[in-house]
């Protein structure tokens, strides 16, 4: 009765077992996966927010395929303050960033063909890519002992005429690189020989500790180019469900995404109202709440960093958005590792399989829970580290 492409394993995996265990008997978890900023304390006031909605405009319904123009017009002002100068006809706003790769992927690529992707990322993209019976085609990303870097030769060879785009997570979600700018020009140049377009995921741009090198594609004039952000992250509210596409490139390439996108955004017309029509308000507040979302990122990454490297363990150093990654000492999987964690110290972190790390074991953290929470976990990660495992204390939780 089923389509093929739904035939997921729905079995529960050992860890979301343990943890569904570990709650029944009562224990109080500290859950280093946490990165929905509206369960993270952020001090975010709820009549700035909630006051633009109730505005009589939204007792109207004028249905727009792009997206209110007025809300569009909006997102441009505040592109401009980056010195970025978009056109509000070159963006279409949806309900999520995952909606907008599923608009940009149904507009470039037929059934089969790939997407060229950053190995190791966010697992949500190859749900998307079942759904959309597009193929994922995993280009590396490497370590240098300093920095991730997109492995640019094996992104070439991997490029050929089935290849429809090349998306690149902008910092990527967990590793945190960005695109450097001396590797534009290598990425125009294999989407030319091919055709092909460029999708840049910018939902954790602003999140950035490192600035030096990274380049945004917002804009990007050489290559028709999809750029995505949304207010999940950008300002921390993903229950308001606002995002963005931004075209660029070649001007007519442009105009025929834009014909071609405007099918698919008016069979759906999925944005409500409301939410566009607040928008200029909300993004008033983006200073404010990305200051704090910094703060406890700098923060929360500083203490990981001094710890592990008093523990004698490493951590990949991002160069932006929400996550770290680290290492753990060899002799167990990430799965046992993630489940010693969970069941003796009670404390929930992702294994780097999730994310198709390639060396093990690696955690990945999210840096966005409450600093003395962070705390306590990580110093229950380390000094379960340090025994490999073994109880801390004789104590389950010491
Ligand atoms: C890199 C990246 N892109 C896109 C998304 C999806 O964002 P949205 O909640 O706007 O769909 C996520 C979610 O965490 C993400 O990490």
């Amino acid at each position: 009765m089923f389509a093929e492409r739904t035939a997921w394993s729905m079995d529960p995996n050992a860890l979301t077992v343990a943890l569904e265990q570990e709650k029944q008997a009562g224990a109080d978890i500290l859950d280093l996966t946490e990165s929905n900023p509206t369960r993270c304390g952020f001090d975010v006031a709820g009549e700035k927010l909630l006051g633009p909605l109730s505005v009589p405009a939204n007792l109207s319904y004028q249905p727009c395929s792009q997206g209110l123009r007025t809300a569009r017009e909006a997102l441009c002002r505040s592109f401009l303050q980056r010195g970025v100068k978009v056109a509000p006809e070159n963006i279409f706003l949806t309900a999520s960033t995952s909606e907008a790769y599923s608009f940009v992927f149904r507009l470039l690529a037929n059934p089969g063909e790939t997407v060229l992707f950053p190995q190791p990322s966010y697992p949500l993209f190859q749900f998307l890519a079942d759904i959309l019976d597009v193929r994922l085609e995993p280009y590396p990303l490497r370590y240098d002992g300093k920095h991730w870097n997109m492995d640019l030769d094996i992104l070439s060879r991997k490029a050929s005429s089935a290849a429809r785009a090349i998306v690149c997570v902008n910092p990527n979600n967990p590793t945190g690189n960005y695109v450097r700018k001396d590797q534009l020009h290598l990425l125009d140049d294999v989407c030319r020989c091919f055709d092909m377009a460029l999708i840049s995921d910018e939902v954790f741009y602003d999140y950035c500790f490192e600035t030096a090198g990274r380049a945004s594609l917002l804009g990007h004039p050489r290559t028709l180019t999809f750029t995505l952000g949304g207010l999940s992250k950008d300002l921390g509210l993903p229950q308001m469900k606002l995002s963005w596409i931004v075209l660029s490139g070649p001007e007519d390439q442009v105009r025929e995404a834009r014909r071609r996108l405007d099918v698919i955004a008016d069979t759906y017309l999925s944005v409500n109202t409301p939410v566009q029509n607040a928008l200029e308000a909300w993004l008033t507040l983006k200073p404010d709440i990305q200051r704090q979302i910094t703060e406890r990122i700098v923060s929360n990454r500083a203490y990981l960093e001094a710890s592990a490297q008093a523990a004698g363990l490493g951590i990949y150093p991002a160069e932006g958005g929400w996550y770290g990654v680290l290492q753990l000492p060899p002799g167990k999987s990430e799965e046992e590792w993630v489940l010693t964690l969970l069941e003796r110290g009670h404390v929930l972190a992702h294994p780097g399989y999730f994310f198709d790390f390639e060396e093990e074991p690696v955690l990945v953290i999210s840096f966005l829970p409450l600093p003395d929470h962070f705390r306590v976990g990580v110093d229950r990660i380390l000094a379960l580290a340090a025994t490999g495992g073994a109880r801390v204390n004789g104590d389950a939780v010491s």
